[in-house]
């Protein structure tokens, strides 16, 4: 094993002040072995963590001994470190006057695709109709890590698109002469009002997509009169989601559960107090998913580096990486035990997000949740996981026989894949209560910012409301199950329709020599 040289000092002075650094002193701190930085003017020996930073080890190590607060702010919010680290990392705050130019790290210039395409790269927002449209502005427009990230499926990508696929082997059976001069979308989840039973479930890092993060997702929700759903990784703080909530406005939160329990239990506290009003707790990724995508993107920009072999840099691999620094973050020892703890500790109601099986569903209704997130996490854990949508049919038939049931009391809800309006019927017919959107989000967020989450957000609503009207449902609760048919919804080798808007955009997994 190496030894590391580096000197470990105290992190406050005699008088339990926090030391003040000047940048020469940080600078001194300038390698993978010894790797300080300084972020929002804190500074941070990151020297342990590098190596299992989820985003990979070299875009750290390559800012040691250096201002990263460019790079590191459009991403995460200040208090990352806080509440994800243990306090040791910390090493005091530094000396704003003694940082000079050649301290401050600069993020490199993209070179979009997007330039060459018109005057602002991007064709005007009325041109977008449907939600594929924003996915391809994304793809051309944004940066390459950036549509990496979000894009990025689990191993083959299989479930990925399957999630969308399953959608279209659920074919309709419209009744006629019903009275659609009105359509009525608006329904609830938990009691509280949307404008239409979809809402924005938890993506981390919005800021990749656009500057203002996941505040524009709140605005745009309260604008739309949608709820949202508040990540825990999210670009932005807790309290500047919060605060970007209009008077009245409902969120709720989505929840990784930390190793530390105390750290789980003051943000629950905190989001509690704050009068957020459901706990959505993620129970899909004890391990974050293999996303060849995104990790072949990470190659790529590493360059000559790994190449010669450097072994610092070459723990950018998420091989083992990830699952190392999600087992610090995410509890991977959480289980159905836990539940009467969370209960002990918050009166709000708790939802389990990425349920995959009629008999989890069961499990959750046993132990007093209040609903279940069927998901995959959008196809970005275990490939060949079935569809939410799928898995919907028979969790409601077991819920339905189970003693003391009712959709009131349990909730179901569905994401992954959903990209019509149409689906939205779908997911109701079946028992849904609502369906989360995941990607849609951020691409729109990504291509025109939060007038761009708005369109998106309408063009669902034109398309649910025409799709209600032809089918004779005029209001949510008039959808029911015998308006769909199902017989090949879990034939995973039927003859599927052709879908050239989603394999139009979709990009092909490649080999690394692909190119030679
Ligand atoms: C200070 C301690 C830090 C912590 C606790 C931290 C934590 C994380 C976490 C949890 C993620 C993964 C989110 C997800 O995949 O859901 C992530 C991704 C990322 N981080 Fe950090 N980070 C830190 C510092 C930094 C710094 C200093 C930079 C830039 C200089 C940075 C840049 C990134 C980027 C670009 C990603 C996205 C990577 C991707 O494309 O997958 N982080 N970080
Ligand atoms: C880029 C990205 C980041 C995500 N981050 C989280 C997260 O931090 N927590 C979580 O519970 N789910 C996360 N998810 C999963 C989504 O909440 C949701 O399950 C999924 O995106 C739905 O599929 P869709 O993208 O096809 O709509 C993420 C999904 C994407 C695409």
């Amino acid at each position: 094993m190496k030894l590391c040289s580096r000197t470990v000092e105290a992190n406050t002075d005699k008088m339990g002040r926090e030391r003040i650094f000047s940048m020469d002193e940080v600078a001194k701190h300038n390698s993978p072995t010894d790797c300080w930085l300084v972020l929002c003017g804190k500074v941070y020996d990151l020297t342990d963590f590098h190596p299992s930073h989820p985003g990979g080890s070299k875009i750290i190590t390559d800012c040691a001994g250096m201002d990263a607060t460019l790079l590191f702010e459009p991403i995460h919010p200040s208090d990352i470190a806080e509440r994800l680290l243990s306090p040791d990392v910390k090493k005091g705050l530094v000396d704003k006057s003694t940082i000079r130019e050649e301290h401050i790290a600069k993020p490199e210039e993209e070179e979009k695709e997007g330039d060459i395409l018109s005057a602002n790269g991007k064709p005007p927002i009325e041109t977008m109709l449907n939600i594929f449209d924003f996915e391809d502005v994304a793809k051309k427009t944004m940066s390459k890590e950036g549509w990496c990230y979000y894009s990025s499926g689990a191993d083959d990508e299989i479930t990925l698109r399957e999630n969308h696929n399953a959608f279209q082997r659920i074919w309709f059976k419209p009744r006629i002469l019903v009275d659609v001069d009105k359509i009525d979308m608006n329904s609830k989840m938990f009691g509280y009002n949307t404008s239409i039973p979809l809402y924005i479930t938890a993506t981390a890092l919005g800021k990749l997509a656009d500057p203002e993060g996941e505040v524009a997702l709140t605005k745009a929700a309260s604008n739309t009169g949608i709820l949202q759903m508040l990540p825990t990784l999210s670009s932005c703080s807790l309290d500047e989601m919060l605060e970007a909530r209009s008077p009245g406005q409902v969120v709720f939160s989505q929840l990784y559960v930390n190793r530390e329990r105390q750290r789980t239990l003051e943000y629950v506290t905190r989001c509690e107090r704050e009068g957020v009003k459901a706990l959505f707790i993620t129970v899909d990724a004890p391990q974050l998913g293999r996303r060849e995508k995104d990790m072949r993107n990470k190659f790529k920009k590493q360059g000559t580096a790994v190449q010669k072999g450097d072994e610092a840099a070459g723990k950018v691999d998420r091989n083992q990486g990830v699952a190392r620094a999600i087992s610090s973050f995410i509890d991977p020892s959480l289980n159905w035990k836990d539940l009467a703890w969370f209960k002990s500790i918050t009166k709000l109601p708790i939802i389990l997000k990425g349920v995959q099986c009629a008999e989890d569903a069961l499990m959750a209704f046993r132990h007093g949740c209040q609903g279940v997130v069927l998901s995959n996490h959008g196809g970005r854990q275990l490939d060949l996981a079935r569809s939410g949508i799928e898995i919907l049919p028979e969790v409601m038939e077991a819920l339905r026989m189970e003693p003391g049931y009712t959709k009131d009391k349990f909730q179901v809800f569905v994401d992954g894949g959903i990209r019509r309006g149409a689906d939205i019927f779908k997911a109701i017919a079946l028992g849904a209560t609502a369906v989360g959107i995941g990607r849609p989000t951020i691409y729109s967020l990504a291509a025109y910012g939060r007038q761009g989450v708005e369109h998106m957000i309408d063009i669902f609503k034109t398309e649910l409301e025409m799709c209600m009207r032809l089918m004779g449902t005029p209001t949510i609760h008039d959808i029911k199950p015998a308006h769909v048919i199902t017989k090949n919804l879990s034939d995973h080798f039927a003859v599927q329709p052709q879908d050239n808007l989603m394999n139009g955009v979709y990009e092909p997994l490649v080999t690394q020599a692909s190119k030679l």
